[in-house]
């Protein structure tokens, strides 16, 4: 794909110029006051699909964000690839540990730095630019679609109905993500795995009012204290969480498959020093990467309640609350882990207190083969791009829709990643390599030179 390498070659400097653009467009799918915004970036996908030559584009209203569909049909005999992506992205806060403004992108170091730089913009753009540079190089070897949507960072909601929707229109043979990691450039990796999610919120109510903690103190149950008594005893002293029932339909992976992760380039130290930590912590009997892929997980994400504020209020709070998630593993299943939480949250707590848990979005975990014709592609893309065999390695992230994707348009997905662990996705000083870019776009017409030979 001699031509299409040079129209990336020729037109890289604006593929960066029009990424920026998009990256100022705080479209932040949690916060409603965002909304304009979020539907301004669906407008400018339209527009940039429209410009690269897309066919039947449509802004897809939904009951929250809306949905960009674009094709190009060249022959229906062909294999049609459908590209999904979001434009949405994770609030910014807190904003006073950005060194720059995370909706003012600015290019340091050979790096972007926005939010949703890596996290879905940038690795959702390079599909965009992929396609104009194979449209104009007379060089698009199938049929291609997207759809772009807008909630994926407040659980895809409104997908899931829209697919079953129409079905018809994303009739399709493989979906192809870029919305994951990989190792680093020169040891590339696909992501063969993603773990599920169970998201709670829980709620623990004291006395009818918050007390003077002097003249109530000791008498009268605190529910910060009780709450953070409830969370501690979730995990045994060996990291196992403590919910019954809780691991029974995790599948245990074989030893020749955990050997096989573990000899993955991994540097523990490297670990501890780039997050500035003397130790990691876990699931006693897993290696780090085990513990981050194939394990499932308990985190508190966010725990408040009393006070706060400036100098110390000598108070007994009436309210404590947290958001707690736990990422799953195959086959466990989103519903029955947020029972089982429930019904044991509930049967932890003392007299003294009332609990109430309301459930969140939830997701399935997925794994995808490395025998499949979508996977030898990526592979083969990879191998012409990088000049290396990826490494195919399962991830500890979550992306629901992939699950749903198979149950309801019964398609596989493959998920060509782009970004590093060492992004900063949903924190502070998010950013993407502008080579990651690059060879991102360099790669996705590779993966259709090659998928298309091999399933014809
Ligand atoms: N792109 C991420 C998921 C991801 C990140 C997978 C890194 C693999 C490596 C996605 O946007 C995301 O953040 N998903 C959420 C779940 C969603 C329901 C909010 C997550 O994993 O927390
Ligand atoms: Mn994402
Ligand atoms: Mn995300």
């Amino acid at each position: 794909m001699i031509a299409t390498q040079s129209f990336i070659d020729g037109n890289f400097d604006r593929f960066v110029e029009e990424l920026l653009e998009m990256l100022r467009i705080p479209s932040i799918s949690a916060d409603s006051a965002y909304a304009d915004d979020v539907r301004r970036n669906a407008e400018f996908i339209v527009d940039k699909m429209t410009e690269a030559g897309a066919d039947n584009i449509q802004l897809f209203e939904t009951a929250g964000h809306p949905i960009v569909y674009g094709e190009k049909i060249i022959d229906p005999k062909l294999p049609t690839v459908l590209v999904y992506g979001h434009y949405d992205v994770q609030p910014p806060d807190p904003l006073e540990l950005w060194t720059s403004g995370p909706f003012d992108p600015v290019i340091k170091d050979g790096n972007i730095y926005a939010r949703g730089a890596c996290d879905d913009k940038g690795q959702m753009y390079m599909h965009l630019k992929a396609f104009e540079a194979m449209m104009n190089a007379g060089e698009l070897p199938c049929n291609v679609k997207f759809m772009i949507e807008g909630e994926e960072e407040v659980g895809s909601d409104n997908l899931e109905p829209f697919c079953k929707e129409h079905k018809e229109l994303l009739a399709s043979d493989v979906i192809l993500v870029s919305d994951t990691s990989m190792i680093s450039l020169e040891t590339p990796s696909i992501t063969t795995g993603l773990r599920g999610l169970s998201y709670v919120e829980v709620k623990v109510t004291g006395p009818n009012r918050d007390l003077h903690s002097g003249v109530y103190g000791g008498a009268v149950a605190n529910p910060v204290n009780i709450l953070s008594k409830m969370i501690a005893s979730l995990q045994d002293e060996n990291g196992h969480i403590t919910i019954p029932g809780f691991y029974d339909d995790v599948v245990t992976v074989s030893d020749a498959e955990r050997k096989q992760m573990n000899a993955a380039p991994f540097s523990l130290d490297d670990y501890k020093s780039e997050l500035e930590i003397d130790d990691v912590h876990g699931e006693a009997g897993y290696t780090t990467l085990e513990r981050t892929t194939i394990r499932p997980t308990l985190d508190v994400n966010g725990i408040w309640g009393g006070y706060i504020g400036e100098g110390a209020k000598t108070v007994l709070p009436s309210i404590a609350q947290a958001k707690i998630s736990m990422r799953l593993v195959p086959n466990q299943d989103s519903d029955t882990i947020t029972r089982l939480f429930q019904e044991h949250f509930e049967s932890i707590a003392p007299k003294s207190v009332k609990v109430e848990v309301s459930p969140h979005h939830g997701g399935t975990p997925c794994v995808t083969p490395t025998d499949s014709i979508e996977y030898k592609a990526a592979e083969a893309a990879i191998e012409e791009a990088f000049g290396k065999t990826p490494i195919p390695q399962r991830s500890g992230g979550s992306i629901p829709i992939v699950a749903l994707f198979e149950e309801v348009l019964g398609i596989k997905t493959v998920l060509l990643g782009f970004g590093l662990d060492s992004d900063n996705i949903h924190s502070p000083n998010e950013k993407y390599g502008i080579a990651n870019y690059r060879k991102g776009i360099e790669t996705i017409p590779l993966f259709f030179k090659h998928y298309t030979k091999m399933k014809s």
